[in-house]
């Protein structure tokens, strides 16, 4: 139809892109997938680290899910979410099976912002109060009051945004002052302390909800041991809060389990946000799930809730298709078990490279935090800064050497598909490892 040039010239006259100056986009026109790679117009081929946003998690054009979308568009694409539909039902099911703890009803939407709008929605119908606390370091989504959850400075320009948000300090080791000459269990331990203590001040009888991605994701996979989340569990119970865990981008295997919150066996999830993973991005999709007993309350009470494409079939019918993926092919399995080969290769090339400050995360969910000094931690890059030329020039030559990810600030993630092999691995790696070569020259240490 275009020329590859004509592909990228015409989609920055007649199309805006997300979160950026609109004249500064420089789009590679992309054309097909398959696995963990991807190829632009040109017949160039990418390796695909982050799985494109972290969402790609059964690798591109599984002929399963392709089959499957396929089939239901040939019989029905669409019906109106007050009729319901074979795989409706069965997605509803498969969701119930695959959460933890007494999560089983579920109100779909198209994708996560709107998953996480609906979870805060019902959080406040359910409870009858307003607030709902979140962390700084994190991201909820982009419309109103899914953009004030998250503390992510991609919210700023939305200011002020909903009044009903109070933001809580982040368990960030290597940064948070208040892990300062404390280990980590006891600087989590210090963090949950000044949560409880701001929710006293913000009074419990307002708060409906703690909201917290269950293992963090853009924000840097800033990940607390397990004392942290059984104390965030415990301050939920005491003072009558509900705990929403947003897992849009840590579900569906990612980070070695089937959520990320169940590395964090004591914790009581009431409703849990769901997207990306879910149909691993092939129709746009979003989930909350609810407990027992707040379904129960919509039982009698209206859920002032909807979409016009809630519960959109073709979405279900991929929704099925992919949890029959990840369960056919042991990929939650597969994840944990190549994310420990990772993890020794992201810590070999620490080895070599002292720009890695910090390795953080688990399973195919990991980053690295570029420091200009070990000993300073000074990031390469500043949070919420324009990229630094360092930084730029990384990304830049990643992409080059054939490899395509998601580099932030200081921050590259390596969240490849979860079908990549063992010497796809090594191939990722190596190419991270020339990137760093060229980095190690801005290191000031
Ligand atoms: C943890 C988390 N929640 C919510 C969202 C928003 O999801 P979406 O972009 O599908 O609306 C994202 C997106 O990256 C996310 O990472």
């Amino acid at each position: 139809m275009f020329t590859p040039a004509e592909v990228v010239e015409k989609s920055k006259e007649y199309t805006f892109v997300s979160w950026s100056a609109q004249g500064i986009w420089n789009p590679v026109p992309m054309e097909r997938g398959d696995g963990v790679y991807v190829w632009d117009a040109n017949g160039k081929r990418y390796l695909d680290w982050s799985s494109q946003l972290v969402n790609v998690n059964i690798g591109h054009s599984h002929p399963h899910v392709v089959r499957a979308i396929q089939e239901q568009a040939a019989k029905l694409c669409y019906v109106e979410p007050s009729s319901t539909t074979g795989p409706r039902a069965r997605l509803g099911e498969l969701l119930a099976e695959v959460t933890p703890g007494s999560l089983s009803k579920t109100l779909f939407a198209n994708g996560g912002t709107d998953a996480v709008e609906n979870a805060m929605k019902i959080a406040r119908l359910y409870t009858g109060k307003q607030k709902i606390l979140t962390r700084w370091r994190s991201y909820h989504g982009g419309t109103f009051a899914a953009a004030s959850a998250g503390g992510d400075p991609r919210r700023l320009a939305n200011e002020p945004g909903v009044p009903w948000i109070v933001r809580l300090p982040d368990p960030y080791a290597y940064r948070n002052p208040a892990y300062r000459g404390r280990t980590q269990e006891e600087g989590d331990l210090v963090v949950a302390d000044m949560i409880e203590e701001i929710v006293q001040m913000e009074g419990p009888e307002y708060c409906a909800a703690i909201m917290l991605e269950s293992y963090s994701g853009t924000s840097g996979i800033l990940q607390p041991s397990p004392v942290f989340f059984k104390r965030i569990s415990e301050i939920c119970a005491k003072y009558g809060l509900l705990f929403i865990a947003d897992e849009v981008m840590s579900g569906f295997g990612r980070t070695g389990e089937w959520f990320g919150i169940d590395h964090y066996p004591d914790v009581k999830v009431d409703i849990m946000a769901l997207a990306k993973g879910i149909t691993a991005g092939y129709v746009p999709l979003g989930a909350t799930v609810v407990s027992e007993e707040i379904a129960q309350h919509f039982d009698k009470n209206t859920l002032w809730a909807g979409l016009t494409y809630s519960s959109h079939t073709l979405a279900m019918a991929a929704g099925v298709a992919t949890i029959e993926v990840y369960r056919n092919e042991n990929l939650i399995e597969r994840s944990r078990e190549l994310g420990k080969v990772l993890r020794k290769g992201l810590m070999d090339l620490a080895e070599k490279h002292p720009v890695i400050g910090d390795i953080r995360g688990t399973g195919l969910h990991q980053m690295i935090e570029i420091v200009k000094n070990r000993a300073t931690r000074e990031p390469m890059s500043d949070f919420n800064k324009p990229m630094t030329d360092a930084m730029k020039q990384a990304a830049k030559n990643l992409k080059d050497n054939g490899l395509s990810t998601f580099v932030r600030w200081n921050m590259i993630f390596n969240t490849p598909p979860l079908v990549i092999t063992e010497a796809q691995l090594q191939e990722g790696l190596q190419i991270l490892d020339a990137a760093l070569d060229k980095l190690d020259a801005y290191y000031e240490g």
